[in-house]
């Protein structure tokens, strides 16, 4: 493969550290294209891509004090390396053997070269073969992928953001390719791997760019539009059906500036200062109380008015909720309706009091907006209407007009702000209504117009967050429902927690049914969505693979296996508590006839590679050598992303040392998924597990079951039908046709021959799973299967023959069975 370098337009180690004190010097040694990487050409250690103006570098790095490398960008011209960039954040590459390069398909890939050649990283696009690529590094410090021909970039660094915002770069949704760009600490100053902190935009209502620890927010920025231009630094946000986002611009040349979410939770813009030769804080959230989410609890308002002030006020019509708390300066637990029980904010005479000058409240939950009337009376009246409505704005969208925002829920995260000077109305009772105007006037203003001073200006930024100080102490803890993910400890839930997150097991809550039990959807007290795994107490599976599943799981932790938070064991009740995934189980998607329109060609192969690397740790990756025994596409689930994560690890079997293979009495799995030499002798082994793996492939490809007839003379499993496809050379007829054309025929043809080698009858001929993640993600030569196992199915007394699959449900041969009869 292309190995060869461009030794021209690379500059090597020495070079740069002789550049570094030479600036001068390196205009007469660069070449026109330095800062591009040509087919053929190879990034490897010490070698550096370098952008025109000499501003940005991409080459290979060590965090901190690491020794793990990482391909990354960097400031060339500072001393001190500032990485705002990184490849392969979570898939360090130890040593030196990484190197990159643009394979055939057009794609930058990076590569890792020990025993075996292994794709660390790639760019994971399509792109027409007969157009090459060539990567450049510009100085802005985006990394694009260009096709030569049409000069169009086909996938560029700024839309994978890592943890830093540089300025042009686009932070929000892309609709129309259906993306979002968010901002992810490292996990610490030495490993730049996903943390725990990003900055995302919330779309829902009017939206909202949200730091988050986790999934919880920690601060928020007020809703669209910002007014927050300033001096140098100014930032563009843009709302149409295509885009949502946010991007900041400087003078041109003024490149020494960036956001960081940096990994102890704080959202930092920082300047360079070339007088001191280091980096500046210009600016920081949170970093005031108020600054932080809800700090003040719901109906209340937040004001810094000094340091040592309790800023936490009711909204109008409101009391705090606990008095005693509120005294000690806890603001909280928020406010209540006053008078609830005597008097009605929806009869007669309610109406509306304006609180002045603020930033409205959290729009993401309950917020709408209509942007059709423009009226600000009208506003009212639509709130009036509903006695929902909790509190109207009107607000005024730049190209947009006029339009209501109204809140039917709590109303949360309100603070008083100098520069976004929007007023709420909130719905009161008409007691509120006779006493309350004449109180609110009159102090409320003057302090508003003191504090408006133009230096404040200076708070909002890119981001403009506004900022106020937590105390500690007001931070409520989600008692014993703190989940560590780092933790490979799994957490021991109260059953009346469980209860409670369930709605007491409510129908409406069950996400399906199986050999096993029922399993429903959880919502804990602190927000967190989880799937619970209910084993039914006549289970013939039982408490042995209770406990195995438990501790399998819990020892494990790969982005393509599901993450078991926990589990109940009392008062007879045995659950395992999971992460919970939107998307449920492959199956669902792929046998479903509508549904599976939306697993396209690329979404298919990234998911078969998914899995492979799930299955790859499970075998050889993880410290213990792991058979699951029961791979299928209903045990595969899909997350928001639809990428891939093997589930269902009951039966799964651990192996310790050396051992390989290993024979039981008791066959379990799944008909159709199981290898022949497991089926009849009752030998499993990873070999096994790579068995029903070909098979799970294969069943992508072809969006059909292997356990249906797909000819009637003889009656051929999806197995035989397409070993019989593939010896006619017509194997791609057996590719779903609700992909119609779209799919990449070599990259089709690739699957369907490792998948046959995976159903291969001897075991040993059977690749290992490393060899197949290998034959995946590069372009080595594949070895030609042999005749597999299965290829006929015995037509018992239903003589249908199912070409294709109307419905999403399993079948009853589709279910578990935990023990067939001893042989
Ligand atoms: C890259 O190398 C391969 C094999 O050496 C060669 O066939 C191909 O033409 C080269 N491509 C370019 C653009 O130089
Ligand atoms: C090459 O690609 C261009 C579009 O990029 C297309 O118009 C042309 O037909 C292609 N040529 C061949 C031989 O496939
Ligand atoms: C983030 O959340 C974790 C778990 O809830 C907590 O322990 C940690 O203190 C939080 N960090 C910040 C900076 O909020
Ligand atoms: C009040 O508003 C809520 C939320 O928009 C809506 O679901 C409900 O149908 C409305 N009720 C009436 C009577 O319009
Ligand atoms: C490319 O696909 C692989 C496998 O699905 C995935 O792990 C990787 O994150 C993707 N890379 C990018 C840049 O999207």
């Amino acid at each position: 493969m292309s190995k060869s370098q461009g030794p021209v337009c690379l500059i090597m180690e020495a070079e740069k550290l002789f550049l570094l004190f030479s600036l001068i010097m390196l205009q007469f040694l660069s070449c026109t294209s330095q800062e591009s990487l040509k087919t053929n050409q190879t990034i490897k250690e010490g070698d550096l891509l370098i952008s025109k103006g000499n501003i940005f570098a991409l080459g290979f790095f060590s965090p901190g004090s690491s020794t793990n490398r990482y391909l990354g960008i960097w400031y060339h011209k500072i001393p001190e390396q500032t990485v705002v960039w990184v490849a392969n954040r979570n898939d360090p590459i130890i040593g030196s053997s990484g190197f990159l390069f643009i394979n055939q398909f057009g794609n930058l890939v990076l590569y890792r070269k020990d025993d075996q050649k292994l794709l660390v990283w790639s760019t994971n696009v399509s792109v027409e073969e007969n157009d090459t690529c060539e990567a450049q590094l510009l100085d802005s410090g985006n990394l694009i992928l260009v096709r030569k021909r049409s000069r169009k970039i086909v996938w560029q660094s700024f839309d994978y953001p890592t943890n830093i915002q540089l300025p042009g770069m686009k932070l929000g949704l892309d609709r129309k390719l259906g993306t979002d760009r968010f901002l992810t600490s490292w996990r610490s100053a030495d490993d730049p791997g996903i943390g725990d902190f990003s900055i995302r935009i919330n779309p829902n209502g009017s939206p909202q760019f949200f730091l988050y620890n986790g999934t919880k927010p920690i601060t928020r920025a007020p809703p669209w539009p910002w007014r927050s231009q300033m001096g140098t630094f100014k930032s563009v946000f843009v709302n149409d059906p295509d885009e949502i986002y946010c991007q900041s611009t400087v003078p041109d040349g003024y490149y020494l500036v960036r956001l960081i979410v940096d990994h102890s939770g704080l959202l930092k813009m920082l300047t360079w200062r070339e007088s001191d030769g280091r980096w500046k804080e210009y600016w920081k959230s949170p970093q005031l109380q108020c600054d932080y989410y809800g700090y003040c609890g719901a109906y209340s308002t937040c004001e810094l008015a000094n340091y040592n002030a309790f800023g936490c006020a009711c909204l109008p019509g409101f009391e705090p909720k606990n008095p005693m708390e509120w005294s000690l300066r806890d603001g909280s637990g928020g406010c209540v309706r006053k008078r609830l029980q005597t008097s009605s904010v929806c009869d007669h005479g309610e109406g509306f009091v304006k609180v002045e000058n603020v930033i409205l409240p959290d729009t993401s939950a309950a917020a709408w907006v209509d942007m059709s009337k423009s009226r600000a009376e009208y506003c009212e009246l639509e709130c009036k209407r509903n006695c929902s409505c909790s509190a109207y704005a009107v607000i005024v969208i730049p190209g947009k007009g006029d339009g209501c925002l109204n809140w039917h829920k709590e109303l949360v995260d309100i603070k008083y702000d100098r520069i976004e000077s929007h007023d709420l109305y909130v719905r009161v009772d008409a007691y509120e209504l006779a006493g309350n105007t004449r109180k609110l006037n009159g102090s409320r203003e003057k302090t508003m117009q003191a504090i408006l001073a133009p230096s404040i200006a200076l708070l909002l930024f890119l981001i403009s967050l506004t900022a106020y100080l937590r105390l500690k102490k007001g931070a409520k803890k989600g008692t014993e429902l703190q989940i560590n993910s780092n933790s490979t400890e799994s957490e021991c839930f109260k059953l009346s927690t469980i209860m409670a997150a369930t709605n007491n097991f409510s129908p409406a809550n069950e996400l399906g049914q199986g050999g096993f039990g029922s399993v429903y959807k959880g919502l804990l007290a602190n927000g967190l969505e989880v799937a619970i795994k209910r084993l039914s107490r006549s289970s013939r599976q039982g408490i042995e693979e209770f406990k195995n599943e438990v501790m399998v799981i819990a020892k494990l932790q790969h982005r393509n296996l599901v993450k078991l938070l926990g589990y109940c064991n009392q008062d007879g009740e045995q659950m395992l508590i999971y992460e919970y995934l939107p998307n449920k189980s492959l199956d669902s998607f792929l046998f479903h006839e509508s549904r599976r329109l939306l697993l396209d060609w690329r979404k298919r192969f990234d998911i078969i590679v998914g899995i492979a690397r799930g299955i790859l740790y499970l075998h050889q990756d993880s410290r213990l050598r792991i058979i699951h025994r029961d791979l299928k596409c209903s045990n595969i689930l899909l997350d928001a992303e639809m990428n891939p994560k093997i589930s269902d690890f009951g039966m799964a079997k651990i192996f310790e040392g050396n051992q390989t293979e290993d024979r039981t009495r008791r066959v379990v799995g799944t008909f159709g998924y199981m290898s022949p030499e497991y089926a009849v002798l009752g030998n499993f082994s990873v070999k096994s597990d790579v068995f029903s793996f070909g098979v799970v492939l294969l069943e992508i490809v072809s969006g059909k079951k292997n356990n249906r007839f797909y000819q009637q003379n003889p009656p051929l499993t999806l197995i035989g039908y397409v070993w019989e496809l593939w010896r006619e050379d017509k194997a791609l007829e057996i590719v779903d046709p609700s992909l119609t054309e779209l799919y990449d025929p070599r990259e089709a043809l690739k699957c369907i021959q490792i998948g046959l080698l995976c159903v291969q009858e001897d075991a040993t001929d059977r690749p290992s799973m490393l060899a197949v993640v290998f034959m995946l993600s590069s372009e080595t030569e594949i070895p030609s299967p042999k005749q597999p196992a299965f290829l006929f199915r015995k037509s018992d007394n239903n003589p249908d023959i199912a070409l294709d699959v109307e419905d999403g449900q399993c079948s009853v041969n589709e279910v578990t069975i935990s023990e067939i009869a001893s042989r």
